[in-house]
């Protein structure tokens, strides 16, 4: 990961006073897919004094598992009264329920679920009522930190002006696959397998995954959602387009932006022609790259691994740390 310009520090939102839980920190893991399997890993190197994992909900039973106490039935889970809940599962409803149980029992929650957080506004009002800590760096960007840079220019009161880069790695390796020759299914299901897509890869293609990041820096930059929003998919007419677009030098990227005008906030996920020494024609792969235009003309550019397990494992991870920094203080 790179940054210019500015170094990232974390949000210090001020949690409500409340009684100090347990150390080593009790918590419970939600999905143990590619996410959630790179997070438990991670605790066990990291953190293992600091935080144990109590019970890890699975969609099923299988062999071969790092130890560790698996449930299928999400009561069972949130049963041992954890202080920290981790949320790696897919977007889903039941995502969404857990979130909100978790919160209204006064848990702390880390998210890497940008749909559900970007979908319910209320969890972080839930949150703050409650005095519990809700962080989802790693819903935004995946190892770079947009969202506590956002936060960091706010705190400087530097004014942000408009948002815009590569947020979707998924989109970003298939027009790289595309440009190869690759097919379109087979570009996708390289993606897939590489644990790079959504469970529903159509999210990542019709700009869905890019819109619901959008939302999140919106709401850290501007305070609130974007008032309209427009998307292009990648279809099967994006192969000629990619096509054309390299026969002139060029890149087509999945670019997510946000603008603020005298009429309010613009949000708009587009395939453009990028340049080459463009910034986010030069993310390559899974990678996202980031621009943070601010007034003044100053701008901050973050670059670096956007999705994949590490990725946004070591995301969830700083957001773990954090929550130990802020209730700990350490
Ligand atoms: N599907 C997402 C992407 C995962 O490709 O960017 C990381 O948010």
């Amino acid at each position: 990961m790179s940054l210019s310009l500015l170094s990232s520090s974390r949000p210090q939102s001020r949690p409500h006073p409340r009684v100090l839980p347990e150390r080593p920190l009790r918590a419970v893991l939600l999905g143990c897919g590619t996410v959630g399997g790179g997070v438990m890993a991670g605790i066990s190197r990291q953190l293992a004094g600091d935080v144990t994992i109590e019970a890890i909900l699975v969609s099923r039973h299988r062999k071969h598992r790092a130890p560790g106490r698996y449930f299928t039935e999400a009561d069972c889970v949130l049963a041992t009264g954890p202080s920290l809940v981790i949320d790696c599962l897919p977007d889903s409803d039941l995502a969404e329920q857990l979130l909100d149980r978790a919160l209204s029992s006064g848990a702390d929650v880390v998210s890497a679920n940008k749909a559900v957080i970007a979908r319910r506004p209320d969890l972080a009002d839930r949150a703050h009522e409650r005095g519990s800590l809700l962080r989802y760096a790693a819903a935004v960007g995946g190892e770079l930190p947009v969202l506590e840079t956002v936060a960091r220019l706010r705190s400087e009161r530097r004014d942000i002006l408009s948002v815009s880069g590569v947020l979707n790695g998924t989109s970003n390796f298939v027009l790289d696959r595309l440009a190869e020759g690759a097919g379109l299914d087979t570009a996708i299901h390289a993606a897939q397998a590489l644990g790079f897509a959504e469970a529903d890869p159509s999210a990542d293609l019709e700009g869905r995954d890019a819109e619901a990041k959008l939302r999140l820096i919106s709401r850290a930059a501007f305070g609130r959602d974007p008032d309209t929003v427009h998307r292009d998919a990648i279809d099967e007419t994006t192969p000629r387009c990619v096509r054309e677009t390299a026969a002139c030098g060029y890149r087509l990227r999945q670019v997510a932006s946000l603008h603020r005008t005298g009429a309010g906030i613009e949000a708009r996920i587009a395939l453009t022609p990028r340049a080459p020494g463009d910034p986010l024609g030069e993310a390559r792969d899974e990678e996202n790259a980031v621009r943070i235009s601010c007034e003044g003309g100053d701008s901050v550019l973050l670059t670096g691994r956007g999705a994949g397990r590490e990725a946004t494992a070591s995301a969830v991870l700083s957001d773990i740390s954090a929550i130990l920094a802020e209730r700990y203080g350490r």
